[in-house]
């Protein structure tokens, strides 16, 4: 029983790494949808959360009122580019999230 859910948790955890890339499009374009009224993409993009956190935390800028269409695909996308296992924001990148010129 045990290791039938290890095993589930496995899979699960695989297949979340391995988000397909349609998916990540779809979820950056509901974070430029829903993130951007409220503030740059530099505060989110700085960031290097697991995936339990930004589950929070997009229930917490949820609760300001965000009608999310893409919810999954937002958080695939954040997890696969600003998960806890990527390295520090390098110096100088500007306020939308790319390097400055
Ligand atoms: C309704 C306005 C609003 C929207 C929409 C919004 N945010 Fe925020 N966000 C805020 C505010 C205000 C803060 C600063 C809150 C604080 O200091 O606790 C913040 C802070 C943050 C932080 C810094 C950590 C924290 O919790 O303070 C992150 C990361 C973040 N937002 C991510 C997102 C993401 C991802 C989205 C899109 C899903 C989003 N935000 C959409 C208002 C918003």
């Amino acid at each position: 029983m045990i290791a039938k859910l290890l095993c589930a948790a496995w899979v699960a955890a695989v297949l979340g790494l391995a988000a397909d890339q349609a998916t990540l499009d779809r979820g950056q374009k509901e974070e430029r949808t829903v993130c951007l009224p409220c503030h740059s993409l530099r505060l989110i993009h700085s960031q290097r959360l697991s995936r339990a956190t930004w589950s929070k935390e997009l229930d917490k800028m949820g609760g300001w009122g965000i009608k999310y269409t893409d919810r999954e695909a937002l958080l695939e996308f954040l997890v696969a580019n600003y998960g806890d296992d990527k390295p520090a924001v390098p110096d100088g990148m500007s306020l939308d999230g790319t390097k400055k010129k």
